[in-house]
């Protein structure tokens, strides 16, 4: 069976795709900053293994790297990400910490798990790398401004791919939109749960092949202009 490694798996979009791919029978290797405040419907899932991992301890990432290298991964999801505290990242009220935080989750955290994941993902034959990004990242789309944290970190990630694409050949490396989600990022007033999200995520997901890579994709396989 395939085996995906996920982050930020204890909640909302990644909490989905670990119980869907599970579901599947894939082996999941659930990856989240507190496991021992992660849920049951989690840590009790048949084929899923639970580890601890921040993304932005880099020290952490290149040792989660070695402890999986030998695992064949064949799937690769960037799923934890951050808003970014909202008052901060207004025109006027920008806090240029809280903005680094951003950007190191959402957009050089990303680049430092595939550095650490590449030898288990060329283990694997034909892996693919998913990065959760946002239609917000888009510059085309952008016609309310605001929210510099997270936009200018989803609108970098979306390089991060690209450049990853060109870098890795014949590992599709692909930026997902997942929706507007219901989640504790999405808020309450989200268009779409996560069970909706993550199956369409997870058909963009299968269905990409090496013409796909370095592309935008919403969960339901339409392109997002950069
Ligand atoms: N929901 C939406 O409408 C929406 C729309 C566009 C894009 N997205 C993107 O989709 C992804 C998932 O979003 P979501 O809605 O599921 O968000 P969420 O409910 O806020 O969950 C975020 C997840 O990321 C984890 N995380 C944050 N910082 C981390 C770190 N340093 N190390 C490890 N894990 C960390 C969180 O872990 P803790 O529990 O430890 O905080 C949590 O598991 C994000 O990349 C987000 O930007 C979401």
């Amino acid at each position: 069976m395939p085996t995906v490694v996920i982050t930020g798996a204890n909640r909302g979009i990644g909490l989905e795709f670990a119980r869907q791919y599970a579901a599947d029978g894939w082996r999941v290797i659930a990856t989240c900053r507190s496991p021992e405040k992660a849920p049951a419907e989690l840590t009790g899932a048949d084929g899923v293994e639970v580890r601890g991992l921040d993304v932005a301890d880099f020290a952490g990432v290149e040792a989660f790297g070695k402890a999986v290298a030998d695992t064949p991964v064949d799937l690769f999801i960037n799923n934890a990400g951050v808003y970014g505290k909202r008052g901060a990242q207004a025109f006027g009220a920008i806090d240029a910490d809280a903005w680094m935080e951003v950007l190191k989750v959402n957009t050089i955290a990303p680049v430092k798990m595939v550095e650490a994941l590449l030898p288990a993902l060329q283990k694997a034959d034909g892996a693919k790398i998913a990065i959760l990004s946002s239609k917000v990242g888009s510059v085309a789309d952008n016609g309310s401004g605001g929210n510099y944290a997270y936009r200018t970190s989803k609108a970098a990630v979306n390089m991060v791919g690209k450049n990853l694409a060109l870098e890795l050949g014949d590992i599709p490396v692909l930026l997902l939109h997942p929706g507007w989600v219901r989640t504790d990022m999405g808020g309450p007033n989200g268009l779409i749960d996560t069970a909706e999200s993550v199956s369409g995520l997870r058909k963009v997901i299968g269905d990409a092949g090496p013409d796909q890579s370095g592309h935008f994709y919403d969960y339901a396989g339409k392109e997002i202009p950069w």
